[in-house]
């Protein structure tokens, strides 16, 4: 994973390193930002062609420079507009200020505030007041003035009275070119100035007293107007006068323009014009080497020519060439720009063409590097694959070795404690016998042997919770719900204990409330609940304590029964560990193993209750089950309950009820008595049925191996048969003898040790008829071999009182014995009529045995075959003889008697009455 991060910051590295190759050249441009400079212009107004000529001067300038750019701020003439425009450009950061003022006085504040700022400052055309700035440039116009009055007092050839036209007043040119001109005039007596007019620099200020002056002075020889425009007024007016062939007009500007000076001239409108050049371009060169802060000089002069119609067509062509020169610049200025805008696309195109290749270029290179990377890690996953596997061959080889021990360890220990099972009935059987038996009621010894009793008991109740504590390993616990009243339950658990409680003065009470109180749950672990928690507390509480059982319910929906004792107590610390397995609380001395506890958990949990405890004064263990609609839903079957009672009894039986004994049973004649066929491996169980059994059973024993054959020759009337036999197995000798119509009808009593459930439903799926687990209370299972025996007695009955009656189809009977019977039946009406017909043919027939027929119709009729077959004989006799149809002697006949007489006696011989009596009773009866 490592690997494919790096693999990814190589490409994203790439991709920075275009990036960066990107910011490179935009850094140049950066650099190129660095150099840009900011060049303002407050022009004064761009009405007159004259300052049009400045500003495209300039533009032209800057366009060569391509680092300069030029702001041009129009002030529209207006002194308010312009101080505005200075400070909105000085506001724009400009590197250099060009201001060419309307008026010097009010721009002078404004102007020298930017001087101020550091920002270098050049005035064109127009001055201001001071020295606030780094430099002027211009054309020198008191020489302009000079120029003119020299040409005029030169050419003069008149009156020599010049009317002059000023410009605007507060502007320095209107002074300087007014000073030039008197200082020139004033040496010639012959010329004189004969009147002023203060103009504005534009025609519509001459108009009007220029035609006032003409009127009072017509003989005026020269008009000189301090620029073309008011020249051209004046020989507007002039000519609008008649007089513009008698005047002579000289202007200043010179403009290579439709109606500039040069035209003018060369119209023959003026005689001549000073040149003044704007000094566009030069203020603009002027302006960056200022900014470069090259030292410049601090007035600038321009030069300036007369022009008239001398030159005038000199000046024209050389300005054309000039115009024409800018006009290519300026073209190719265009094409530049267009140049240079395919250029920034096309650059930009290639950028983007770069950064995609290298994206690409860097995306190949990385998939490469990721083919190999995973077929590196691949190898490397394969050979840790294969490493793992072997790892977890070589653990599944060591877990199957650890299951099979396991597995053994377990098989051992359950067999092992299985194994105990058969021993310790035999000393429970046996100390019970010895308990019932009234010889030794009297003796002292009693007390021993139920001790003996007692504690056969505890060992048999501590072997089954190691099974269960395996069966919980096992997750093989399940549960068997029955209704169980509490109380009763209680009292009957409670006797056990009542003997220690007296012996030790422990005060020892139960109580439940209400006292109809009724529980669902497992019977047996709901008895090893209660058996284990007493025990606990009869343990730990110390002589003349106190133990309380408390049931109560709770709300209708839970059952609390609490057990409380003043023992020793647990250590508060040690609480929450009391529930886990072999937990051995640390004032416990005594030796446990630590087992019961945990199994109280597991049961209640089992039921969907749980186990709590306390300890104050005493511990209180408290246990909550559930009850109402939560309650647990019956499961509990018949066969269940069966087990259930036996354990219960055996569990809850106190040494105190057994000396109240039974009575002995009485002994029995050979003939009285039922066969007992006892199929049992273990020698001293056997010994001991035998002994127990003898006074009223024929014992028969066989120990597995000739089961089959025993009960199908001897055809006992009932038959004990163990589970866990060395040659076979209980279940399936009871299969087979239930399959068997020799022996079906015999009743089969399973002794098992295994009491779980699923060995019970395999017991009674083999069709046994009851199944009783060891160690067993002899009590019980004598009375569960007389039970099946008075059920099969019933049978029997039943069988008998109604031998015509039975049906295939009748489900009453057990199948096969229905089917015995029947076909039996059958065979035997089927032959009245034949005398040869004998019990043998019928065996024959029934493929048994005679004396295997004999047993089994005498088990399930109570009397002989022969009997049977007369009884059905006379039986039909009965009906014949009713019905009228037949005389005695063709019944006899039919009925395979060999004689009339014979079938009279054996007539009378059953139902008290001859044949001929039967049909006179049967006569007076219909009538
Ligand atoms: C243009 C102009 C020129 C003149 C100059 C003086 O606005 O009037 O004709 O020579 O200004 O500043």
């Amino acid at each position: 994973m490592g690997e494919i991060k790096k693999g990814y910051l190589k490409v994203f590295g790439m991709i920075l390193g275009c990036l960066g190759l990107c910011i490179g050249c935009q850094s140049g441009s950066d650099r190129q930002e660095k150099d840009h400079i900011r060049i303002g212009f407050s022009q004064a107004m761009t009405t007159d062609e004259w300052r049009q000529q400045m500003d495209k001067s300039m533009k032209i300038e800057a366009s060569l420079h391509p680092e300069v750019e030029l702001m041009i701020a129009d002030a529209h003439n207006d002194v308010a507009t312009q101080i505005q425009d200075i400070q909105s450009l000085l506001d724009s950061d400009i590197n250099v200020l060009i201001v060419s003022p309307i008026a010097s006085e009010p721009i002078t504040p404004i102007v020298k505030k930017a001087y101020k700022k550091g920002i270098p400052v050049l005035i064109v055309d127009r001055k201001i007041e001071g020295e606030s700035y780094t430099a002027y440039l211009g054309a020198d116009n008191i020489e302009i003035g000079r120029t003119a009055a020299n040409y005029i007092v030169a050419n003069q050839s008149g009156s020599g009275k010049i009317i002059e036209i000023t410009g605007l007043k507060e502007s320095s040119p209107a002074y300087e070119r007014g000073l030039g001109f008197s200082q020139i005039i004033r040496d010639y007596p012959k010329v004189s100035v004969v009147a002023t007019i203060d103009g504005d620099w534009e025609k519509g200020s001459v108009k009007e007293p220029l035609k006032k002056i003409l009127a009072e002075f017509p003989d005026v020889e020269y008009v000189y107007a301090q620029n073309d425009r008011m020249a051209l007024g004046a020989w507007e007016v002039a000519q609008s006068m008649g007089l513009e062939h008698q005047l002579k007009f000289v202007g200043v500007d010179g403009l290579n323009t439709p109606n500039g000076g040069i035209q003018l001239v060369k119209k023959g409108m003026l005689e001549a014009t000073v040149l003044y050049p704007t000094g566009g371009n030069e203020a603009l060169k002027l302006a960056l080497q200022m900014y470069q802060g090259e030292t410049v000089p601090r007035r600038n002069l321009l030069n300036s020519i007369i022009i008239n119609k001398m030159n005038a067509e000199l000046m024209e062509n050389q300005m054309d060439k000039i115009d024409q020169q800018q006009y290519i610049i300026d073209s190719q200025q265009q094409a530049i720009r267009v140049q240079e805008a395919q250029y920034t696309t096309q650059r930009n195109l290639l950028f983007g063409l770069l950064f995609f290749c290298l994206g690409s270029i860097g995306l190949a290179a990385y998939s490469i590097y990721s083919t190999v990377f995973i077929k590196k890690k691949k190898k490397e996953l394969e050979l840790n694959n294969q490493t793992i596997l072997q790892q977890k061959e070589e653990l599944e080889v060591v877990t199957e070795k650890l299951q099979v021990s396991h597995r053994a360890r377990s098989d051992f220990f359950t067999g092992m404690s299985h194994e105990f099972k058969t021993p310790l009935t035999l000393i429970l059987g046996y100390t019970e016998a010895l308990l019932q038996n009234p010889k030794l009621k009297d003796l002292h010894m009693v007390s021993d042997i139920r001790q003996v009793y007692y504690n056969s008991n505890r060992l048999y109740r501590l072997i089954n919770q190691l099974l269960d504590f395996r069966k919980i390993e096992e997750q093989k616990l399940k549960l068997n719900v029955a209704e169980i009243e509490l109380k009763p339950f209680l009292n009957q658990l409670s006797k056990f204990f009542a003997t220690e409680a007296l012996k030790r003065h422990i005060d020892f009470e139960c109580s439940c409330e209400p006292e109809t109180l009724v529980l669902h749950a497992d019977r047996d672990y709901l008895d090893k609940i209660f058996f284990n928690l007493l025990s606990n507390a009869f343990k730990f509480t110390p002589d003349n304590g106190c133990i309380t059982v408390q049931v109560q319910q709770i709300a209708g929906s839970e059952i609390v029964i609490r057990f409380r004792d003043s023992g020793i107590g647990i250590p508060e610390s040690e609480l929450s560990k009391v529930f886990q397995p072999f937990f051995q609380a640390s004032n416990n001395h005594r030796n446990s193993s630590g087992i019961g506890l945990y199994l109280v958990k597991e049961y209640m949990e089992l039921h969907g209750g749980r186990a709590a405890v306390h300890s104050k004064h005493g511990t209180e263990f408290v246990l909550h089950f559930l009850a109402g609609d939560a309650a647990l839903p019956i499961t509990t079957s018949g066969y269940q309950s069966v087990v259930g009672s036996l354990e219960g009894l055996m569990e809850g039986m106190a040494p105190l009820d057994i000396t109240e004994g039974q009575p002995s049973p009485k002994i029995l004649s050979s003939q009285e008595r039922y066969t007992l066929l006892v199929i049992e491996d273990n020698r001293e169980l056997v010994t001991f049925l035998e002994n127990k059994l003898q006074d009223e059973f024929e014992v028969l024993v066989s120990d597995g191996s000739d089961a089959l054959s025993k009960a199908q020759e001897e055809i006992p009337d009932v038959i004990l048969c163990d589970v866990s036999l060395q040659y076979t197995n209980g279940f399936d000798i009871s299969k087979q003898l239930k399959q068997d119509l020799r022996t079906s009808h015999i009743p089969i009593l399973i002794l098992s040790a295994f009491s779980n459930h699923e060995s019970v439903l395999q017991g009674l799926e083999s069709g046994i008829d009851m199944y009783l687990t060891k160690p067993f209370n002899f009590s019980v299972l004598r009375q569960s071999l007389h039970t099946v025996l008075f059920n099969r007695e019933k049978l029997r009955y039943y069988f008998t009182h109604n031998i015509y009656k039975i049906q295939d189809n009748d489900a009453e009977f057990n199948s096969s014995e229905q089917k015995f019977l029947t076909k039996m039946n059958e065979l035997i009406e089927a032959n009245f009529e034949n005398p040869d017909f004998t019990v043998e043919s019928l065996a024959e027939a029934l493929n048994v045995s005679r004396v295997q027929l004999y047993r089994k119709v005498k088990a399930l009729l109570g009397h002989s075959i022969s009997d049977h077959m007369n009884e059905m004989k006379l039986e039909s006799a009965k009906v014949w003889l009713a019905a009228g149809k037949m005389n005695i002697s063709e019944v006899a006949y039919k009925l395979g008697f060999s004689s009339p007489n014979y079938f009279s006696t054996t007539f009378k011989a059953k139902y008290g009455v001859s044949p001929r009596e039967f049909q006179i009773q049967l006569r007076s009866t219909q009538h």
